[in-house]
């Protein structure tokens, strides 16, 4: 079931999908008909006005577009037997692609790898991991099931037994990153694979990033729990021994606030940042909230073999839920958070989330 379908009380998520977008066939037919209304789009997103808009409710009031009549015939290759989210993720995908190619197409934007600064580039091209015997990239992104990614590249190159083997992940070993071939080796790669990725409600991944190396990570508690709790919680006892084991998500919030978006830990890293959607053209973009079906169809479309399926969420997986990110957000104080969101807000844009409504109302209940 997908998160996203309660988001917000429908409000803001409509919103997004009422920009109207490949409502239906005919109109993704007609490209050049919708660029106008995309490019305006663009222009405001980029321009941060994306934010304004939504909170002053003017996206608020574009109508659902109804569901597709012929839904079916939109997609004849998901293994999703319901036309109508069939449907929906369809259209979502129309409009993030559009949108990501509308936003790409700005003077800007960097068209391709080599446009991209060394830093850039450097973080961009250790996410990317290579499998050249199914000719296919993937641009991984950390808390979006990146870890089941990685074992079924394993699995496909040999060096693992089966998706389900209880081994722990190990991030690095066996794996192939376009970092580590040649700038020509790189542009042939990026020229003929298939080339696809995943992403997430950005806040959602942060909460997810929040409660997992914050809450369980001892690693992590004291290289980045101290030092936050050092920068940000007034009136800690100078010299406690600090475990860096209690940052709040507010402090988290903090930290994010003044940190270069490049230079982040790839697990709050912006998806923008790690996987440069202008620089490099994906083929396919999957949502974890839908991780099974969009899984399944780069499975097929990368012609793994039929026994090697995605695995299943862990078992000791705590999912984000709804109630869960209602919870956290509404108690980081909304200034905060006016802050947060624009510094996601490309993640929010390109990859078509509405954002959250944090509105005092709405926090309330
Ligand atoms: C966007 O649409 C084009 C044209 O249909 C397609 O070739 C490309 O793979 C799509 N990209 C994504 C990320 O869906
Ligand atoms: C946010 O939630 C409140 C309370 O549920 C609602 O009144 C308001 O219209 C929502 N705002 C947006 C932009 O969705």
């Amino acid at each position: 079931m997908a998160p996203r379908k309660q988001g917000g009380d429908g409000g803001a998520r409509s919103s997004v999908l009422g920009f109207r977008a490949a409502a239906t066939k005919a109109s993704v037919r007609r490209h050049s008909a919708l660029l106008p209304s995309v490019l305006t789009f663009a222009v405001i997103v980029a321009s941060g006005g994306l934010l304004l808009m939504i909170e002053k409710g003017m996206l608020s009031n574009v109508e659902t577009p109804p569901p597709l009549s012929n839904g079916r015939t939109l997609d004849h290759r998901s293994p999703h037997p319901d036309p109508d989210v069939d449907a929906e993720s369809e259209i979502l995908r129309e409009i993030r692609n559009r949108t990501i190619r509308a936003m790409c197409r700005q003077k800007s934007m960097p068209h391709n790898v080599w446009a991209l600064s060394p830093l850039q580039r450097k973080t961009l091209l250790q996410h990317v991991l290579v499998n050249d015997k199914h000719h296919f990239l993937y641009c991984y992104v950390p808390k979006v099931a990146c870890s089941n990614w990685k074992r079924v590249l394993k699995v496909l190159s040999g060096t693992l037994a089966n998706v389900d083997t209880k081994v722990k992940m190990d991030h690095h070993a066996d794996l192939v990153f376009l970092a580590d071939f040649s700038p020509e080796e790189v542009q042939h790669r990026l020229q003929h694979y298939f080339k696809f990725m995943f992403v997430r409600e950005p806040m959602a991944r942060l909460l997810s990033a929040y409660r997992n190396k914050f809450g369980e990570i001892e690693a992590y508690q004291r290289k980045y729990g101290v030092e936050i709790v050092r920068r940000y919680r007034k009136g800690y006892a100078k010299n406690a021994k600090l475990a860096g084991d209690d940052v709040t998500f507010t402090e988290f919030v903090r930290y994010l606030l003044d940190e270069d978006p490049e230079r982040m830990n790839e697990h709050w890293m912006p998806v923008y940042n790690l996987c440069q959607p202008c620089a490099m053209e994906f083929d396919f973009i999957g949502s974890y909230e839908r991780l099974e079906n969009d899984a399944a169809y780069v499975l097929e479309r990368i012609g793994a073999p039929e026994n090697i399926r995605f695995p299943e969420r862990q078992t000791w997986y705590k999912p984000v839920t709804k109630e869960t990110l209602h919870y956290y957000l509404c108690n980081v104080p909304q200034k905060l958070l006016r802050e947060l969101l624009p510094k996601y807000i490309l993640d929010f844009s390109f990859f078509s989330y509405p954002l959250p409504n944090i509105t005092t109302e709405y926090c309330r209940h």
